[in-house]
């Protein structure tokens, strides 16, 4: 953490950054590094996403600004643009900023171009990691994503499509070997799915749906690649959903016992 610190949190003209851009996790707060608490309680300014999970924003000083700059998608949403000179603005002023995101902010959260808009700005900027729901989503349901037994590594994709159309190359991660965390995958899971079938993965796949992990409304549904889709309608499962394939999933006893059948378990914080 910086040394410019103010300890009572105020705002002082002059001071410039950094801006900590912070990742809070993929909903239960105590998953949150020591080290993002500690910028969580010094900031005067926190602008925060919609994924981020309110029982952290409550956890923070009541002299805290908290400004919802939410970007979920098929919502209204704030522009990047503003989002970035909201950030400019408030670090000029001399606020210690804390820019706030589910999950890391460098995983699928805009966090380079946050961080290219601050430093062209002449701002310093401190990334603290956050625990990126592809690896706590999976692990939440006995999932590892990697196992030298059956995968010699883990892709992290993008279920949407980029700016320009492009997508990951489905087929070459259906010979990949690989185990395959989708982010974003709920509502184009068809396509996806039919990729990967068509690019040689066994229908049979061993797949999982994990939704709002690590929050009480949490959900999955254990499943085989070629059922996911249906699955998704058939038990409605909601957003934020994440989806995983690979032989990793067999793994987990709950899909030796529900595979094909929603369960849905209740939250249940740390002891
Ligand atoms: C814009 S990406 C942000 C990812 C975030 N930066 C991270 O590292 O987890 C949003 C996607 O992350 C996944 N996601 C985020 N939080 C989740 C959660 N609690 N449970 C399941 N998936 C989640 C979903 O696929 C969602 O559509």
């Amino acid at each position: 953490m910086s040394s410019a610190q103010n300890p009572h949190g105020a705002t002082s003209p002059g001071r410039t950054g950094p801006v900590w851009l912070v990742g809070a996790g993929p909903g239960d707060p105590e998953l949150l590094t020591i080290k993002a608490f500690r910028c969580l309680q010094q900031a005067d300014v926190v602008l925060t996403d919609d994924l981020v999970d309110a029982r952290l924003l409550e956890c923070l000083p009541s002299r805290t600004r908290v400004l919802k700059v939410g970007k979920r998608g098929g919502c209204v949403s704030t522009e990047q643009r503003f989002i970035h000179e909201l950030m400019i603005r408030e670090a000029r002023s001399g606020a210690r900023v804390v820019r706030l995101k589910g999950g890391d902010p460098f995983v699928f959260g805009r966090g380079g171009e946050e961080v290219d808009a601050l430093r062209e700005a002449g701002l310093a900027v401190e990334v603290i990691n956050g625990l990126s729901a592809g690896l706590a989503a999976p692990a939440s349901v006995g999932v590892p994503v990697t196992d030298r037994r059956c995968t010699p590594g883990v892709a992290f994709v993008t279920g949407h499509n980029g700016e320009h159309g492009q997508q990951p190359d489905w087929s070459a991660l259906a010979r990949s070997g690989l185990t395959l965390v989708v982010y974003m995958g709920l509502t184009r899971a068809g396509v996806i799915c039919r990729a990967l079938i068509d690019g040689g993965l066994s229908p049979q796949t061993p797949a999982v749906i994990v939704s709002a992990a690590h929050t009480p409304r949490q959900r999955d549904c254990f499943t085989t690649l070629e059922a996911l889709p249906g699955d998704i309608e058939r038990h409605g499962m909601p957003s934020p959903g994440l989806l995983v394939i690979g032989k990793v999933v067999a793994l987990s006893e709950s899909w030796r016992a529900h595979v094909g059948e929603a369960v849905s378990r209740a939250w249940e914080p740390a002891a």
